[in-house]
């Protein structure tokens, strides 16, 4: 198991304590590293379920917020809970919820997506982005998602994937192996968050890999988006009626 600072613990309390560390910065360095592309992506990823009737949203490790914002945004619920278990990230994201004066829409609760505080069969869309490789357990919160959604409720999982084709792939691999993790460093001063980034990513199952973890929690109607050559992926399942 990859760990941001030390290769014994808990990943979870190492995640926790990154995130805590790099919140300040984690929305300029997103745009910055990523050139703007990670917003696109999370838009992206919503685009094949806006026929969906959605009422009630529960967004997995929402970080700074900018997956609920857009859900909101895109699908129009009556409501988005995010969840999260750092701190520091989960007070950007009520800071910018006031700015919003989204306060009645979007509601942020620290929270352990693999031990959910929530009701089972509560929700009609859940969604993680850029989370489910942080959690310590993966399977465990995929197993929550699926209990906290609704009979013929929508999960929807975007992460880093690994692109496909010679030259893509080692373009990738040059970017996220050798330059990011330098300029995160710099950036965001801590020296292992960025490395433990490109880690996390390289050992973490994609595609068909990590359809599969879906499909054993007991989704159906599997499908997923592959965006820009693959560097990231859209997962979609239902759980069944
Ligand atoms: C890369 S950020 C993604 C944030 C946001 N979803 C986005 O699209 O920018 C990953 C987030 O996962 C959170 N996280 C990791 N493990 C978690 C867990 N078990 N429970 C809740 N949040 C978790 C971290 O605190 C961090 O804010």
């Amino acid at each position: 198991m990859i760990r941001p600072y030390s290769e014994t613990g808990s990943k979870k309390e190492q995640v926790t304590t990154m995130f805590d560390n790099i919140a300040y910065r984690y929305d300029f360095l997103n745009s910055f590293l990523s050139v703007g592309i990670d917003r696109r992506w999370r838009k992206k990823a919503l685009q094949p379920i806006r026929q969906e009737k959605v009422e009630i949203t529960l967004d997995l490790a929402c970080g700074t917020g900018d997956f609920s914002f857009t859900i909101l945004k895109m699908l129009k619920p009556l409501q988005v809970i995010g969840v999260d278990l750092s701190e520091k990230m989960l007070e950007i994201a009520q800071s910018k919820t006031r700015k919003m004066k989204l306060q009645e829409k979007v509601h942020f609760i620290h929270c352990d997506c693999e031990n959910l505080i929530f009701d089972s069969n509560k929700f009609d869309l859940v969604t993680v982005a850029f989370g489910v490789r942080n959690f310590e357990n993966p399977d465990k919160g995929i197993a929550e998602m699926f209990r906290v959604l609704k009979p013929g409720g929508i999960v929807v999982v975007l992460e880093f994937s690994k692109p496909k084709g010679a030259l893509r792939s080692k373009l990738f691999k040059f970017y996220f192996n050798r330059i990011l993790p330098i300029i995160g460093r710099m950036v965001s001063k801590d020296i292992s968050a960025y490395r433990y980034l490109p880690e996390s990513v390289n050992v973490f199952p994609s595609g068909k890999e990590f359809q599969a973890m879906l499909e054993t929690a007991g989704f159906v109607d599997l499908n997923m988006v592959q965006m820009t050559f693959g560097v990231a992926t859209a997962y979609y399942g239902r759980k069944p009626r």
